[in-house]
């Protein structure tokens, strides 16, 4: 199994499997389910109509349509109560668990994940990073997943809390390759 954190768009991933934060009614919404709705196609709304909707916690699979992904797993996460501290955490582990149990059952084998709840649903996003980094270390055995953060702050507090998963893609700096040029001669 590996793990990878990036910064990017989920739509544009190239996996067995994305996975959508949507909400119960399966119908679209904003936020990255608008996203996947938009890059999908209106036939992704035409099959999720025909799901009866999906309780909080729990998952749904589709076909991906004009994505590059095989499959959208749509999930629904817990809207955010201080209160509710603990329930909101384990309905939010549920989402994730359900998830790859689905994706599994199709026999995805790379994952593409959001971070689900920590957008219009207000999960506080370094919570939200640390049950998406547990739950997918202990349920997605034999799988590739990445995490894909599309904002940047979210992608701030990953580089803080897990540079392990981070990879930087390398790129040639001018800069640093005459300093590397100097120190050889
Ligand atoms: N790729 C990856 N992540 C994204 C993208 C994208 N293209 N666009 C946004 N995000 P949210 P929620 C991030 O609000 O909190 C919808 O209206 C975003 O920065 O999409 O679970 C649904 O229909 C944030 O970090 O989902 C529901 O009604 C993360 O995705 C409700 O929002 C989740 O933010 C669900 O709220």
């Amino acid at each position: 199994m590996s793990l990878r954190i990036e910064q990017g768009d989920i739509t544009k991933y190239e996996v067995d499997a994305i996975v959508n934060a949507a909400n119960s009614s399966l119908l679209g919404g904003g936020g990255v389910d608008g996203a996947i709705h938009r890059a999908a196609g209106p036939e992704l709304l035409a099959e999720c109509r025909t799901l009866g909707g999906c309780p909080t916690g729990e998952a749904k699979i589709t076909k991906g349509y004009n994505l590059k992904a095989k499959w959208i797993v749509h999930t629904v996460g817990p809207v955010f109560y201080e209160n509710q501290r603990d329930e909101c955490a384990e309905l939010l582990k549920s989402c994730y668990k359900n998830s790859i149990v689905l994706a599994l059952l199709n026999e995805c084998k790379s994952i593409a994940f959001p971070l689900i709840s920590a957008g219009v649903y207000g999960y506080p996003k370094d919570e939200a990073l640390d049950i998406a980094v547990s739950c997918i270390q202990r349920f997605a055995d034999n799988m590739d997943a990445v995490i894909v953060l599309f904002d940047a702050e979210a992608f701030e507090i990953a580089k803080r809390k897990y540079p392990e998963f981070i990879i930087i893609p390398s790129v040639t700096c001018p800069i640093f390759e005459i300093a590397k040029k100097a120190n050889q001669n």
